[in-house]
């Protein structure tokens, strides 16, 4: 007992301890799912590499069909009509699927690029080819802006580099400037002056239709992101070169800048044009066949 009674101050004072640690971790947790607590920058967040106003919103729009803004599933009665795609002998397939690796396995990521003019026509024509990609329930997300003029390519540099500059010293930590050192890029991007042409790539989280009304575009990343893979693909069928981009935190601004609307976020960034005469790429290997595929 006597013991005990020694003891009853030091055990008031771990019981007071673990209570007031509870009470406050509670009192934490719900300012924070209030939305109270500051927001987070992406310096602070644990993987600063995913843009955040890239957030898919497509629950968010889900929550909304309920209100009047949005319309209601669509109830026109679209005709289905044959379809019947070219058809191969094994030859021919054997041959074309083994050109068509050929033709993509020489893609690489191009980060010096010629200001030589390409025709505009084929920038329309490989922009074609993307918006062919499949869209969740056809809601075709995609928003494809093309820069040609100098100033704004300039004005979109401003914006990267200051941002990037940014990102590399600040925002991203070491672990990921050490991760790029092999690549040897940095803030400074010239391409985005010297490219004759930027294509922005703006996913439509949500689509608007002629009377006002709001259109759930499902998986509408994606839909985008397959759609940016038939353009590259696209751009090296004609022997144009590209760097898919991301630049980290340019959305908003890149976004007012070419005045599009408040559904469109950025999601890449292709400079496109020639390369220069004296081009170089980091020298990477791709993975063989039985490191990328398993076939059961
Ligand atoms: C989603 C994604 C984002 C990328 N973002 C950038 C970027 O912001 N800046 C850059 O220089 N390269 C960027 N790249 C290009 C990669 O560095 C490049 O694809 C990779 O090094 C492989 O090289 P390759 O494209 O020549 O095969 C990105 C690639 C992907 C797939």
């Amino acid at each position: 007992m006597a013991l005990i009674s020694a003891f009853t101050p030091v055990f008031g004072a771990v019981l007071c301890g673990i209570i007031a640690f509870f009470f406050f971790r509670t009192s934490w947790r719900s300012e924070s799912s209030s939305g109270q607590n500051p927001p987070r920058t992406s310096g602070e967040s644990s993987r600063p590499w995913v843009d955040e106003d890239l957030q898919d919103d497509t629950e968010i729009s889900g929550k909304d069909n309920e209100d009047d803004d949005w319309t209601v599933s669509e109830t026109e009665n679209l005709p289905h009509v044959p379809y019947s795609p070219p058809r191969y002998s094994e030859e021919e397939m054997m041959e074309r699927s083994q050109q068509f690796f050929t033709l993509l396995n020489q893609r690489r990521s191009v980060r010096f690029i010629s200001p030589e003019p390409v025709p505009r026509d084929i920038i329309h024509n490989v922009i074609r080819a993307a918006g062919t990609a499949p869209s969740g329930a056809h809601t075709e997300p995609w928003t494809f802006v093309v820069v040609g003029d100098s100033e704004t390519k300039h004005r979109i540099r401003e914006i990267v580099e200051e941002e990037e500059e940014i990102n590399y010293k600040q925002r991203m930590g070491d672990k990921w400037v050490n991760d790029l050192r092999r690549l040897r890029t940095n803030w400074v991007k010239e391409y985005l002056d010297t490219a004759p042409y930027l294509i922005l790539v703006f996913k439509q989280t949500y689509g608007v239709l002629p009377d006002g009304k709001k259109k759930t575009h499902y998986y509408n990343e994606i839909s985008v992101s397959i759609s940016c893979g038939l353009l590259l693909a696209a751009l090296q069928n004609v022997g144009l070169v590209t760097v898919t981009t991301t630049p980290l935190n340019c959305g908003p601004q890149l976004r007012l800048l070419l005045r599009r609307p408040a559904n469109e976020k950025l999601l890449m960034l292709l400079p496109v044009g020639y390369p220069s005469p004296d081009a170089t790429v980091p020298d990477l290997t791709r993975k063989q066949l039985d490191d990328l595929m398993v076939f059961v």
